[in-house]
């Protein structure tokens, strides 16, 4: 029994309508590896494609909504109280080198709280879904955070920072303090599947710098409904406009703030 209201309802049918060009081209993108110039220019396109149809989607039954969009920016909806956050492919360099860990994440923000979020992964036919008060779900399954408490037994995901992007020092300081910690750390390039991994208990922590609010508003969700706790580095409530994030199980996250420099209160 997945969530079966009005709202996730439409979510769910925009992310399974837009999820076949996200399909079709992936195998396209398979094709192109060999080629010289890669296929590049050719998911620019995909990205670009599979926003639009996400937007057609979501605004033929919430026709005033607003977006905040990986690929359009911020478009205003006449009713100022509901954003919908969109990134078309989260993991766009997994997809470009055919690796299929890469998802369609769509997040609601109403009156300034995120209240639902889903994250599709087309290619496992995993589809993360939450709504405020309706729990998390893989599929059809109920989902809850792990219940490590001992840091020495945790797997925990990072993002590193690529070319181009701010953090590198930041990262470099960090990740030795929580290799020496943990039992493993993995960086698996997708940012909203890493939060629906910890939701799932498949990671116990998952920590990145650098971020934009459409890689966390679903997963962000989707964490706090399976029983997480989601803050940016300091502790604090600023992770989708502070490009940070920790997300874990309650029991582990004051030992991470600890580890990772922040407050553990
Ligand atoms: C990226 C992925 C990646 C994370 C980057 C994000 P994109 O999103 O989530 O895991 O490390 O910081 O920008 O660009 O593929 O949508």
């Amino acid at each position: 029994m997945a969530i079966n209201t009005p709202l996730m309802n439409v979510m769910t049918a925009a992310a399974r309508k837009a999820a076949k060009v996200l399909i079709r081209d992936f195998g396209e993108v398979e094709h192109l590896q060999a080629s010289k110039k890669g296929p590049a220019d050719f998911v620019t396109q995909t990205d670009l494609r599979v926003e639009r149809a996400l937007r057609e989607e979501l605004s033929r039954t919430r026709p005033h909504y607003g977006f905040v969009m990986e690929e359009g920016g911020v478009v205003e909806g006449l009713d100022k109280t509901h954003r919908w956050f969109i990134d078309p492919i989260d993991g766009t360099t997994n997809f470009i080198h055919s690796i299929p860990h890469f998802a369609i994440s769509i997040g609601l923000e109403r009156e300034g709280h995120l209240v639902a979020g889903l994250v599709f992964n087309p290619i496992r036919d995993e589809m993360f879904t939450a709504e405020k008060g309706q729990g998390a779900w893989l599929n059809d399954r109920r989902l809850r955070v792990s219940s490590r408490r001992e840091l020495s037994t945790a797997v925990v995901a990072t993002g590193i920072p690529f070319l181009g992007r701010e953090g590198h020092d930041e990262f470099l300081t960090e990740l030795p303090k929580v290799m020496n910690e943990v039992a493993g750390v993995r960086r698996f390039g997708a940012a909203s599947l890493d939060l629906a991994f910890v939701a799932a208990g498949r990671f116990d922590a998952y920590w990145e710098r650098g971020l934009s609010s459409w890689d966390l508003a679903a997963g962000t969700v989707i964490v706090r409904e399976a029983g997480g706790q989601v803050t940016d580095l300091t502790g604090g409530d600023n992770f989708l406009d502070g490009r940070q994030i920790l997300a874990s199980n309650t029991e582990l996250h004051p030992a991470l703030l600890k580890c990772l420099g922040g407050s553990a209160a």
